[in-house]
């Protein structure tokens, strides 16, 4: 033991050093932290149109011409419906205890419910061989039942998640989750990003069902404006419904967890006027708030109700008293930090929303905040968002964010257990040599400067269970197609090759996880 404490002792002085992390690695975290990978079921699985699958939003999206950057889409993916023997086992030796991914609804109801049809008994098949090939290699299954893959039948016949309706079917199926594969599965996430199902999917019409105003653009007639509320309600609604249930007839008897996983980007303000600093709290509120003040409070934050007024819908006494808890964990899922400018009062023209139109402009520096080691080395850095409602946005690539989101949920709200059930990095594939691809040396430095500010913000009292990477191997990227890659292994898709190939990343964090303090 003292050779450990030796050991580790200098470790921890390191750390502390500055805001640059010297050395991380599983032995800096308690013991029974857990690390893991993350994928969605449309993204990884391929197999689209095969042993019964019925057809999803996303398959409807995907074909339509103009909607996937390269026209890609998920029929063969990374194809681990057919690899995931494989694939189990690049997980085993990245050093992984749960494994994160989505059970395609379409593939266990491919009629979208019971009420439409059977039960496929080849999609279930398929997740019990899964979860069976995890836990033969000792990893556990963590299992997300939606990841915004709505049954394209439930969508034709009410509108999907735009109607109450999505809530029987949608328990129905989380139900029938839990009874097949709950003896197995013990950690739950009941749906994904809901924040970004229902922004992109009902707002600016960039992922499926692909609804928006229509000005001009490419997507289906919708009202931008009211759906991407009434579309979060009916979300929040059926997580709770799921809830219920799981915990009044299933969570006493298969001990385990259930939560629900939130798009939790950390919000910056442009400049520290009062504009700004408000705006950007109006943006946290919308973002974050809209989701985790109902789950905590039992009611949506103060600020959003008076952006947005008859446009939010409300909760019945009811359901406040019901949401309010509905959780045993919350999944954040933290890529970026955007900074916010005001764009409410200022006269200000490049405050106003034309500034979407401007789209690569360099995100400013902002001299107020001192720390901001916002590293330029992202495709993504200083990408304007555009308006969003409370304030404009600009995306940066800033590891300490994820630090400031994790003090802020434990203060905010009464310090949830929390699992960051994703963090990531984009490069983009622009037909570049493979081995600059490979020499991902940039993931590395943000992902260790992630689990280092994660370390910090435990240190300081966030209860953080455990840190999940999206993702183990390269994937469809939603809108963003095949040229998104945020996995550790590089998966070949030229001539369905599909095989995964380590970037240094891979090698990095199998060492992490491996860490030599261990074998002392
Ligand atoms: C979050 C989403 O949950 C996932 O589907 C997506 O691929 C990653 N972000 C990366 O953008």
């Amino acid at each position: 033991p003292s050779e450990v404490v030796n050991l580790v002792l200098p470790l921890f002085l390191l750390l502390e050093l500055g805001t640059h992390c010297v050395a991380v690695d599983r032995s800096s975290f308690p013991p029974g932290f857990e690390f893991g990978f993350s994928t969605s079921a449309y993204q990884v699985e391929g197999a689209a149109h095969e042993d019964g699958r019925g057809l999803s939003i996303w398959d409807t999206f995907s074909c339509i011409p103009g909607n996937i950057l390269g026209g890609g889409n998920g029929d063969v993916a990374a194809d681990v419906y057919h690899r995931y023997k494989e694939d189990v086992q690049v997980l085993k030796s990245l050093g992984t205890d749960v494994y994160r991914f989505s059970i395609s609804w379409a593939r266990i109801f491919p009629g979208g419910s019971a009420r439409h049809g059977k039960v496929n008994p080849k999609g279930v098949q398929y997740y019990n061989n899964l979860i069976n090939e995890l836990l033969q290699n000792g990893i556990e299954p963590f299992v997300t039942i939606f990841h915004w893959d709505v049954p394209q039948v439930l969508e034709n016949e009410y509108g999907g998640f735009r109607s109450k309706r999505i809530i029987d079917d949608y328990s129905e199926f989380a139900e029938f989750c839990f009874k097949e594969f709950g003896d197995r599965v013990r950690k739950w996430v009941t749906v994904n990003e809901p924040s970004i199902f229902a922004t992109h999917g009902y707002g600016n019409g960039k992922n499926a069902p692909g609804r928006c105003t229509t000005n001009g653009g490419n997507c289906a007639a919708g009202d931008s404006s009211r759906e991407p509320y009434i579309v979060a309600h009916n979300l929040l609604l059926a997580h709770m419904r799921a809830v219920k249930i799981y915990r009044s007839k299933y969570q006493q008897k298969q001990k385990g967890v259930i939560g629900i996983s939130l798009y939790a980007d950390w919000y910056l303000p442009y400049s520290s006027s009062k504009l700004d600093v408000d705006a950007t709290q109006r943006v946290l509120d919308n973002k974050l708030g809209l989701y985790l003040d109902p789950l905590v409070f039992g009611d949506y934050p103060y600020s959003v109700k008076q952006l947005i007024r008859d446009r939010l819908p409300v909760f019945s006494e009811e359901e406040s008293k019901e949401i309010r808890g509905s959780f045993d964990f919350i999944g954040l899922n933290y890529y970026m930090s955007s900074y916010v400018m005001d764009n409410s009062t200022s006269s200000d023209p490049t405050r106003k929303s034309d500034i979407a139109s401007n789209p690569g402009q360099d995100a400013p520096e902002n001299p107020d905040i001192p720390d901001t080691f916002a590293t330029t080395t992202s495709q993504k850095d200083g990408i304007a968002l555009g308006p969003s409602e409370g304030g404009v946005e600009y995306w940066i690539s800033y590891p300490r964010g994820i630090k400031l989101l994790l003090d802020n949920v434990k203060t905010k709200y009464g310090t949830p257990p929390v699992y960051i059930t994703e963090i990531g990095y984009v490069t983009l594939d622009n037909g570049q040599p493979l081995q600059d691809i490979l020499e991902d040396t940039e993931r590395i430095q943000y992902i260790k400067n992630c689990l280092c500010y994660t370390l910090q913000a435990m240190r300081e009292g966030a209860d953080v269970r455990g840190l999940l990477l999206w993702s183990y191997i390269d994937n469809f990227e939603w809108n963003n197609g095949y040229s998104f890659r945020l996995g550790l292994h590089y998966v070949n898709y030229t001539n369905n090759d599909l095989r995964r190939i380590p970037k240094a990343s891979a090698i990095w964090f199998q060492q992490a996880m491996n860490p030599r303090s261990f074998k002392i």
